[in-house]
């Protein structure tokens, strides 16, 4: 091992679930992470095991944690995976001097991730009023929650349209929802649905890119409703999902609001819901 580079640095921090077993802090289930895929130096998404008794709603999140100097460190995490999925996925953002995600993202196959026990959080489809179409607008890791819920059969049950928007700064950023799309349209239990109603509109707003800008300036000229061939939207049948930066959320969030929708949460459905993309 001692041509390792994780170990001079990190020794403290990465450990096998065995190791972790006995130091774990209450309230905290020890899982094994059993993929890592890195997209660009700003991303990676990472899988691991799955408690048996852990139940969720598709686009809740969670926290996730590394024991950092014997103390246990979270971050909220939206859950990327869909509830039938035996592991849970999580797609992540790389802050060089991030407490949490410095170390994060050096994580390997048979690494100890620490998860909380609850989840919870407001992208959920019972905080939406029932309607004809929903718009999930992601910018960045804000696609993750999204990842889980066009994998839920609810949301086709829910909806006639599914409308994901993902916009990044680099193309590169846009392939985990790539692929993401590809395999859930192909999925056998839940292509059937998807084939005929998730849409995946994507924009870039630092590199060249067949579609350019940022997402609230292609709602308010119209562009993003002119490309899908729909009306611009409407309280009567569009709603709305929201996660991205505080700034992404507050510039969209205002545009829904003009359009005349209002915003729900799960002790009071309406016709948008909001949940910020975390990092650290
Ligand atoms: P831009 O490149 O113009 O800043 P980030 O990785 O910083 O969260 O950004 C992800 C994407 O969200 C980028 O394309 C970025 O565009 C865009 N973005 C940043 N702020 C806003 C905002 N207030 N409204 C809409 N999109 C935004």
């Amino acid at each position: 091992m001692r041509n390792d580079p994780r170990k001079s640095t990190v020794m403290n921090v990465l450990a096998k679930p065995a190791d972790l077993e006995a130091a774990a802090p209450a309230g905290a289930f020890v899982e094994e992470v059993t993929a890592v895929q890195h997209y660009t130096d700003r991303l990676f998404r990472f899988r691991m095991t799955r408690p048996a008794s852990f139940r969720f709603r598709s686009g809740e999140f969670v926290m996730i944690g590394l024991m950092i100097d014997g103390k246990p460190l979270y971050r909220a995490y939206s859950i990327a995976s869909p509830a039938w999925d035996e592991e849970l996925e999580f797609f992540s953002i790389k802050v060089p001097d991030g407490p949490l995600t410095s170390h994060l993202q050096k994580i390997q196959p048979g690494d100890a991730v620490l998860m909380k026990k609850k989840p919870t959080g407001t992208l959920v489809n019972d905080a939406l009023v029932p309607g004809k179409r929903v718009y999930m607008f992601s910018t960045g890791t804000g696609i993750a929650p999204f990842a889980s819920l066009i994998r839920d059969p609810d949301t086709y049950e829910k909806f006639d349209q599914v409308i994901l928007t993902h916009s990044c700064r680099e193309v590169a950023e846009l392939k985990y929802g790539e692929d993401l799309v590809e395999q859930t349209i192909n999925d056998p239990l839940i292509g059937e649905f998807a084939k005929d109603k998730l849409v995946h509109y994507t924009s870039v707003t630092r590199e060249d890119f067949p579609r350019q800008g940022r997402i609230t300036d292609l709602i308010k000229s119209g562009k993003l409703f002119e490309d899908l061939g729909v009306p611009p939207l409407d309280p009567a049948i569009d709603r709305g999902m929201i996660c991205g930066s505080m700034d992404m959320i507050k510039d969209t969030k205002t545009l829904l609001e003009e359009a005349g929708l209002t915003e729900g949460a799960n002790n009071k459905p309406a016709e948008f819901v909001v949940e910020r993309a975390f990092v650290g």
